[in-house]
Formats: structure tokens, C-alpha cells, sequence
């Protein structure tokens, strides 16, 4: 999916940058176009010859050189690009990207640029795990930039742990999901639901589910990369939201994630309810914390309201995707779901399976549509299962 690509590869200074010679090498064997830049320290590294020979192409390692035969200055470069690939990011470039700092060719360019950026970071583990990388990481992901995660196992410097550079296959593999998605979603708007909802008994206790949040945040990050405006609204998870969301509204309960539903609502053109939303709560919150008291307790609960019911009844032009995990009769249960709440097919996870349903990463999917069919999906990777379903959103939209 890269043919034909123009890719613009950042190179820093890491001990990891000869195993860029070969990402450069399987980056034109997939048929794209690499424009190497290298930073100042990366050069100490490794020689730009080796990138200029493998890539086919001049390497640019100074912003203020005359250009020869690269074209034009660095914004014409920025514009051209498909993908500008750090890899692999120092600590040091993370934490420029984050500041808005352009002092060379390749941070300038990173800036100009408005192609999708994803940055490989390689390091020791410490300087990986320190509060002040992550918070960068965390700054570039909400700015919309990817960041593969490095791997784990024994570092240059002696120690193990994470900050290794993956394999430059891997690498390969990882950009190809981005780059090569078709923008089938692009101008639509996609209003997704993900995770648990707490229904508070007191300050200190709650009632909740086993839901992950990981199968809505899979179909936001899907969503986002095949061009749709996503709208993420998320009970609690311990997950972090995907790069380059429209919005990300986090909310704590059913009620809450009701009324974050409800005002988006209009302007989505496809909804996705995949969030395990209590059907109940606790009649009533205890603003002190219950005491133990002898013998037993009884909390009184009162129905949540049905959000996509709601929203069945609310629908005008939005397709809507709803989710049914279920261990009894499923199917019989989610093709009365699908017909109660009007939605347009209903994605079922038969959640007693191995490999499926909450917490896993994989999914085992029936999915079942208004005129009776019913689609079994094999046991995927979420990331997979949110494609098939984004697939098979497309005909509703056209
Ligand atoms: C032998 C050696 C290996 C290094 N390896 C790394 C590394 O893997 N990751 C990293 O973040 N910094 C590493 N550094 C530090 C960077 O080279 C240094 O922070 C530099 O300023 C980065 O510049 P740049 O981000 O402009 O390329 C290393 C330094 C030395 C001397």
C-alpha cells in the first residue's frame, strides 16, 4: 500500500540508526519514495552515504546548505510528503516536536508539515520511562501524531527493558495501517461510545462492568485513519485515546454519557454504541461513605435510561451500529435488540467464548442486520473487527 508514497524519514541520533538503513531498504522495496533527513547527532551515528545510496536519493542534513538537487526549501518538502516517519526519535526530537521547536531541517519540516507524522521512539529505558517523555508522548499522540510503541528487551546500553527499536519489518507493518488506509470515512462524522459507566453508591464505591473500553477505542482509531471526524465518548478505562480524535469527551455515568450522546447526536452521521452502559443505579448516592453495619445491606437501584432506544427513536439520516454482549440465547436477545432500538445492524459478542468480549484483544463477532442475515466473523484482533465493521457501515452511507 506504500507504492508509490512519498515518505519523508527523520533519522536521529540514536544508537538504533543503522537499523534505519535497513527500514529505508524495505520502504522502497514496498515502492515508496524515501527522502531521508538526518539530525546533526544522527550523522554521528551513521553516514548520510549509506541513506543516499539505499534511498536513491540526497539526504539532507542541513537546513541552510544550498540545496542541490533536492527541490526547493523545506516547506515544498512538507507539502509533498505522504508520511513523515521519525524513526528512530530520540528522546531529544520528542520533546522538541512537543514544544514547537523548529531549529533544523527536520523539526521545521515536522512543524510544515500537514501529512500524517509517526514517530518511532528509541532509547534507553529510563529516559523512556521518565514523567517527562511520557508527557511529551502524550503531547504529540493529542496532537494527532502516531507513536509506535517501542519494544521491550535488551537495550545498547546495557539495560532491559522498553525503548528498543522494533524490527524495521514491524516498522513497516505499522506505517502501512496508516498510510495505507483508503480515506473511505472522510467528511463523515462518527460519533462512538466506548467503556464501562460507574454508577456511584457513595464516595468511595460504585457499581460498574467488566467493559474495557478496548473494541470502541479500536473502531475511534480505525475511524480516524480512514479519514472520519470522530467524536469518542468514553466511560473510565486505562487506556489512552487515539491520536487525531475530533473530540474526546470523558464521562463517569450512564446519565452523563447520555446527555454527551444526545448533543452530539445531530450532527454525526454514523453512530457506534459499543460502551457497556449500566442498566441500572443505585436509587440513591450516600454523600458520606456507608458505614459497616451488622448483617447484610440491600441497595435499592432504578433503571439507567436506554441511550440507544433513545437514539432509535431519535434517528433521521444516521446509521446506528449497536452492540450486544450477551450469555444467554444471544442471538434471539440481539435480533430483538436490533429491532427494539431501529438500529441498522447489531454487532454481537457472545462474550462466554475464549477470545472474546471484554478485556481481550481479540473478538469473535456475529453481526446481524435488519433483513434476517447473519454474518460470523472469524476470531480477529479488535483493530481488525473495528475495519469489518466500518466496512460494512459504507453501503448505508452511499
Ligand atoms: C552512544 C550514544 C547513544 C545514544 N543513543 C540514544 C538513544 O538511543 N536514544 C536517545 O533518545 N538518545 C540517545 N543518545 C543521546 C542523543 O544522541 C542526544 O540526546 C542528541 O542530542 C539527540 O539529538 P537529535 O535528537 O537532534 O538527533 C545517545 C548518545 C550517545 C553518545
Amino acid at each position: 500500500m506504500l507504492e508509490g508514497k512519498f515518505v519523508v524519514l527523520g533519522v536521529t541520533g540514536s544508537i538504533a540508526a543503522y537499523k534505519s538503513a535497513e527500514l529505508v531498504r524495505l520502504l522502497k522495496k514496498q515502492g515508496a519514495l524515501v527522502q531521508v533527513i538526518m539530525t546533526e547527532s544522527a550523522c554521528e551515528f551513521i553516514k548520510p552515504l549509506t541513506f543516499q545510496v539505499l534511498s536513491q536519493n540526497q539526504v539532507i542534513t542541513d537546513m541552510f546548505r544550498e540545496p542541490s538537487k533536492w527541490e526547493v526549501e523545506h516547506v515544498a518538502l512538507a507539502d509533498r510528503a505522504d508520511l513523515v516517519l521519525i524513526a528512530p526519535a530520540t528522546a531529544n526530537i520528542i520533546a522538541k516536536i512537543a514544544a514547537g521547536i523548529a531549529d533544523d531541517m527536520l523539526t521545521t519540516t515536522i512543524l510544515a508539515t500537514r501529512a500524517k507524522v509517526v514517530v518511532v521512539p528509541a532509547m534507553n529505558v529510563h529516559m523512556y520511562e521518565h514523567p517527562i517523555t511520557q508527557r511529551n508522548i502524550q503531547r504529540l499522540k493529542e496532537s494527532g501524531i502516531e507513536v509506535m510503541k517501542p519494544a521491550e528487551g535488551f537495550l545498547a546500553c546495557g539495560y532491559t527493558g522498553k525503548g528498543r527499536f522494533p524490527e524495521p519489518a514491524d516498522i513497516v507493518k505499522f506505517v502501512d495501517s496508516i498510510v495505507g488506509r483508503a480515506q473511505d470515512l472522510k467528511g463523515k462524522t462518527v460519533l462512538i461510545t466506548a467503556g464501562p459507566t460507574r454508577e456511584p453508591v457513595d464516595p468511595v464505591r460504585f457499581i460498574s462492568n467488566h467493559s474495557s473500553g478496548k473494541m470502541g477505542y479500536a473502531l475511534a482509531r480505525q475511524a480516524v485513519l480512514r479519514g472520519a471526524r470522530v467524536v469518542l465518548i468514553s466511560g473510565p478505562t486505562s487506556i489512552d485515546p487515539p491520536a487525531g480524535l475530533y473530540k474526546f469527551i470523558p464521562v463517569e455515568t450512564a446519565l452523563e454519557m447520555e446527555k454527551a450522546v444526545l448533543e452530539n447526536f445531530t450532527q454525526a452521521h454514523v453512530v457506534i454504541k459499543a460502551a457497556a452502559v449500566a442498566d441500572f443505579r443505585p436509587k440513591n448516592y450516600n454523600p458520606g461513605k456507608i458505614k459497616k453495619q451488622g448483617g447484610g445491606m440491600v441497595i435499592e437501584l432504578v433503571k439507567n435510561p436506554d441511550i440507544l432506544q433513545e437514539l432509535g427513536e431519535k434517528k433521521q439520516h444516521q446509521v446506528l451500529v449497536g452492540f450486544a454482549a450477551e450469555t444467554d440465547e444471544p442471538e434471539k436477545n440481539a435480533k430483538e435488540k436490533l429491532e427494539r432500538k431501529n438500529l441498522d445492524f447489531i454487532v454481537l459478542n457472545d462474550v462466554t467464548q475464549e477470545g472474546a468480549g471484554f478485556g481481550s484483544d481479540t473478538n469473535i463477532v456475529k453481526i446481524i442486520y435488519r433483513d434476517g442475515r447473519t454474518e460470523i466473523l472469524p476470531k480477529m484482533l479488535k483493530r481488525d473487527v473495528a475495519d469489518a465493521i466500518l466496512d460494512r457501515v459504507l453501503p448505508y452511507l452511499n
